[in-house]
């Protein structure tokens, strides 16, 4: 099955085999398919944090999403369920529009829901981590442990910047089929962020959107300010930022900016965090073409391919950033989307 349109860079490639799973309770046969042709399960959502390096020897597998279940009276606070095939950015629409909090900053973020706990998906001042009550999910047999259902506490994933333990001790191990998530008509909006207080302001003047539930305005707003600067993946190949934003002890930061007095930084609990759009922009690589991939011109972090490309060759433009940014600011950048080699 070709995978060319399910990866959003863009990149070809075949897996072995592709299963739509209907519902949770499809997904022991799922396994037990793969096992039968000696094949690992690679689930995956909407390919937009992957990038593909040849073909998968796997049983590639997709979760079939579901209708949200609203209740007949809606709560202030609510705790609802969304599975894991569910699209994210509609999932953003739907409960916003209801006038619920939670999820506002997080618009227009690709994939699925069911990827979001991976990485702790976040934007503008908000990460899943604030909503996120539990995931819902099927622990693969292991040790002469039976398979089985199960549902994981937040507080037990260890979210953290772009991170969590799906990315660590527990990879390979659970598959995620629905999330917990914590909204509420009460919560307080989170504008400290950009000029999202500034933007908010206008939208709300203007008659049009100025009834609109203001969950749902600053939806529209983060909207707005992400297609200004990020490449729309159905228009250019990308996998949103390609490396995380940096952590350095506070004293490299302080030589730094002793001579880059202008360098964003932010506090973070170990040190002092940086913008990698920052330094990569600073080695002058915005822009940058190398065939059919290269920096996308309007966000240093973003690498796109244009069509016709590998995953070798976005590779080696990342091994070219990367290694000029470490002899240029002793940083080490790290890449964000997960590469597949299997
Ligand atoms: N900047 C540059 N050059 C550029 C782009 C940005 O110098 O080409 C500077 C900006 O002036 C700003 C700083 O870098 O001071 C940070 O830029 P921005 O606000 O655009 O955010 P970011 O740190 O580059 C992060 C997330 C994005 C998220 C935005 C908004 C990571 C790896 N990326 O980007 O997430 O949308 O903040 O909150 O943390 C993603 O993960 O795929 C993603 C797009």
């Amino acid at each position: 099955a070709k995978l060319d349109q399910l990866n959003t860079l863009g990149f070809t490639a075949q897996a072995s085999w592709l299963v739509q799973a209907e519902k949770p309770e499809d997904l022991p046969e799922v396994f037990d398919f793969a096992s039968s042709q000696a094949l690992p399960v690679f689930p995956l959502g909407g390919g937009s944090n992957v990038i593909f390096q040849g073909n998968l020897k796997a049983v590639v597998l997709q979760q079939k999403p579901h209708a949200l279940e609203w209740p007949e009276i809606e709560p202030d606070n609510l705790i609802l369920k969304v599975s894991a095939g569910y699209s994210w950015q509609q999932l953003v629409l739907d409960t916003t529009s209801k006038g619920y909090f939670g999820l506002e900053n997080l618009a227009l973020i690709p994939g699925q829901a069911g990827a979001a706990p991976i990485q702790n998906i976040g934007a503008y001042g908000v990460e899943l981590a604030d909503t996120l009550q539990a995931v819902e999910g099927y622990w693969l047999p292991e040790h002469g442990q039976p398979a089985k259902f199960d549902i994981i506490a937040a507080k037990n994933c260890v979210l953290g910047y772009r991170d969590s333990r799906f990315k660590h001790d527990w990879k390979g191990r659970f598959i995620i089929t629905a999330l917990q998530l914590q909204l509420s008509k009460q919560a307080e909006p989170r504008l400290g962020y950009a000029d999202l207080q500034q933007r908010l302001e206008e939208k709300q003047q203007q008659p049009e959107t100025a009834n609109l539930p203001l969950p749902q305005l600053i939806a529209q707003v983060v909207t707005e300010l992400r297609q200004s600067k990020l490449p729309d993946p159905a228009k250019i190949g990308n996998a949103g930022s390609f490396f995380k934003n940096p952590v350095i002890s506070q004293q490299q930061a302080d030589e730094l900016l002793k001579l880059y007095p202008k360098m964003p930084h932010y506090p973070a609990t170990n040190g002092c965090k940086l913008a990698a759009a920052w330094l990569i922009d600073q080695c002058s690589f915005k822009g940058a073409k190398r065939g059919s991939v290269g920096v996308h011109d309007q966000q240093a972090l973003v690498l796109i391919h244009t069509g016709g490309g590998t995953a070798q060759d976005l590779l080696a433009l990342a091994e070219e950033i990367t290694s000029t940014v470490k002899s240029r600011f002793n940083i080490l950048l790290e890449r964000e989307p997960e590469l597949v080699v299997v």
